[in-house]
């Protein structure tokens, strides 16, 4: 069957051709669509940079106000949906229900069942998804408080409506913090593509078999869950806690880390990719400090956060390897100061996430990309003898 080139965890494959994000790893740079990362995150909102993922442009005034209104048109989900939200119990992990729940979403679209989807039909897939996204991860939010769930409303912008969903009371008025609303922005924009990652690769090697865009989503929301993956957020402010109730010894947590017979590891640190610093690292460290101080919060377990950094930037072993902070070691403690619980910071990775999703798997329907199908080096048994169920000892 000819030469098989082996490559576990595909570190030196390439799967595709893309012009979606590009990725530096030893310069730490990260682009998309050719726009550095640093630029958009302060520059622009969510929404703008979903819509340059997906259509490969910045969006003009005209052109986001009718991608806007268009989802604006799609915030509801189909009442009948919310006897799943009843149905889990309310202590079910954010990720599980999240990808159940946008898998779901099929069942109510039959037009994404197609196997041929025309342009429109795909399109309103696309906008079906951005604006059923944060209603669930609102209401999975809702449903774990034991809360009634807050309906969309429509004259607010993308975030702010995802905020008061979250944060509204159908009791009382919840005014909308604008520094809320702009950090949400800020984070899910570095959230929002990363090139062939785990959950991406999944979305594309599901969609390749002909998947719907819903199922392939849900696909990539339980390779994001991982905690070597998107499930490192929730597992590094664990990680702080636990060396916060252990009395806060760094070191004794840097050796632990070092220590090839321990499995533990330092959470939100080092990449496949990057042997630098990530970009959205420092992004968000700078950030994390700017908001606690807007929100007037005081976190132990930033103090913690910064003080393990300090040490794993200065210690050889992660020197050696080139470990840096991640895109998670900063995140949830923002997450947390905008009053989120830990279980929910990966679910709000995957909103972030999602138009990186849709995009690559538009990306994979247009360049008419094959089945995603990789080979393997067979290592078992080769001939046997079978011997019948009777006669074996
Ligand atoms: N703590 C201690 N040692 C580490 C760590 C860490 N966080 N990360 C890597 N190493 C060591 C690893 O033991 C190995 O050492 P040696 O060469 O002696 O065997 C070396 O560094 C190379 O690591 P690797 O596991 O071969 O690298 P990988 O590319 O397969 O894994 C990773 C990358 C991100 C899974 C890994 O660095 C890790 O587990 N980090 C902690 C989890 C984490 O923060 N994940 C979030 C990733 S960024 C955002 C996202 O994708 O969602």
């Amino acid at each position: 069957t000819g030469y098989i080139t082996l490559d576990t965890g595909f570190k030196n494959t390439g799967a595709t051709t893309s012009s979606i994000t590009f990725l530096d790893g030893e310069q730490g740079i990260l682009k998309y669509r050719g726009y550095p990362i640093e630029e958009l995150a302060e520059k622009s909102t969510f929404i703008e940079v979903a819509y340059l993922l997906i259509y490969g442009e910045l969006p003009t005034p005209d052109q986001i106000k009718d991608f806007q209104y268009q989802i604006s048109r799609h915030t509801l989900i189909h009442e009948d949906m919310k006897k799943f939200f009843d149905a889990f119990p309310h202590n079910a992990h954010p990720m599980g229900q999240l990808c159940s729940l946008v898998s779901s979403l099929s069942a109510f679209s039959p037009e994404s069942l197609n196997p041929s989807p025309s342009k429109s039909d795909t399109n309103l897939a696309v906008i079906k998804l951005l604006a059923k996204m944060p209603t669930i991860v609102s209401w999975i939010y809702k449903g774990s408080l034991g809360e009634p769930f807050i309906y969309p409303l429509n004259k607010m912008d993308y975030i702010s409506n995802f905020v008061h969903m979250t944060f509204g009371r159908v009791t009382e008025e919840v005014e909308i913090d604008p520094v809320v609303v702009d950090a949400l922005d800020k984070l899910l924009i570095l959230h929002a593509d990363h090139e062939q990652n785990c959950s991406t690769s999944t979305v594309r090697i599901v969609g390749s078999s002909g998947s719907n865009l819903y199922a392939s989503i849900s696909a990539g929301i339980s390779a994001l869950w991982g905690p070597l993956h998107g499930g490192a957020n929730q597992a590094v402010i664990e990680m702080l806690e636990l060396i916060r109730n252990d009395g806060g010894d760094t070191e004794k947590w840097i050796n632990k880390a070092k220590d090839k017979d321990d499995n533990f590891r330092l959470m939100g640190f080092g990449h496949r990719v990057y042997k630098n610093f990530d970009p959205r690292a420092k992004i968000i460290k700078k950030a994390c400090d700017n908001v606690l101080e807007k929100l007037g919060i005081n976190d132990p377990v930033l103090e913690i956060a910064k003080k393990l950094e300090d040490a794993a930037l200065h210690d050889p072993y992660f020197v050696e390897r080139k470990l840096y902070p991640n895109v998670d070691f900063y995140s949830g403690i923002i997450y947390r100061a905008l009053g989120f619980p830990t279980e929910m910071f990966t679910v709000l990775f995957a909103l972030g996430r999602l138009p990186g999703w849709i995009a690559q798997w538009l990306e994979l329907r247009d360049q008419k990309e094959p089945i995603g199908r990789p080979r393997q080096v067979y290592t078992g048994e080769t001939d046997r003898v079978y011997v019948p169920i009777s006669e074996r000892k």
